[in-house]
């Protein structure tokens, strides 16, 4: 008599390896993903904001004809680097909600997904450079979700000076 352990055992371990391989090699192999500006959309921004951009009355406002989509620049890197809470209003419509934070993206990435946004949708607003985008992250640092309240005003990209500047003054305080 042999302690052999069933065919049936053998081929289930063998099934669930396997599966277990694949799956850290796709893991892998997806990473990192760089996209063009409507495939970060589609992924980053329409769960929420729905493929047409149209958002969801009284839960994701519109990104179509904005004020934060067509304004200023700095404003909306903060928004998708930091996230937002707190009440706002876009269109008439009013919005206390949370935008979750979206600083995972690489500079590129934030200002890729940003042109397409402000060139769609019948938008029609001039890019956003991966370099503003840089000169935002370094300036503001690591900080929480911003208060709709703040962000509303906390408009404008700094210097490239500027923002090594306000980063050291963050790291001393
Ligand atoms: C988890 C859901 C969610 C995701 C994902 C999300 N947003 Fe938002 N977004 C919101 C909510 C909710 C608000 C309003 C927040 C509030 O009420 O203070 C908002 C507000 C905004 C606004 C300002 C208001 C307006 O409609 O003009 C812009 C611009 C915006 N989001 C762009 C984006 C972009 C670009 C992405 C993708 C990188 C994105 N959002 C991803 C939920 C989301």
């Amino acid at each position: 008599m042999t302690n052999q352990t069933p065919i049936s055992v053998r081929l289930m371990i063998a099934v669930v390896g396997f599966a277990g391989l694949t799956g850290l090699w796709s893991a892998c192999s997806s990473e990192p993903v760089s996209g063009s500006g409507q495939e970060l959309f589609q992924r980053y921004c329409a769960t929420c904001h729905q493929p047409d951009a149209n958002g969801v009355e009284g839960a994701f406002p519109p990104l179509r004809q904005t004020e934060w989509v067509l304004g200023d620049k700095g404003r909306i890197i903060r928004l998708v680097l930091y996230g937002m809470q707190g009440p706002i209003e876009v269109k008439g419509v009013s919005y206390n909600n949370v935008m979750t934070p979206h600083g995972f993206l690489t500079d590129e990435q934030v200002a890729s997904v940003l042109t397409y946004v402000r060139s769609n949708f019948g938008n029609d607003a001039d890019a956003v450079l991966a370099d503003e985008v840089t000169r935002v992250r370094a300036a503001e640092g690591e900080r929480d979700l911003f208060q709709s309240s703040r962000l509303r005003f906390r408009i404008g990209i700094p210097e490239a000076e500027e923002a090594t500047e306000a980063s050291a003054a963050t790291i001393e305080q």
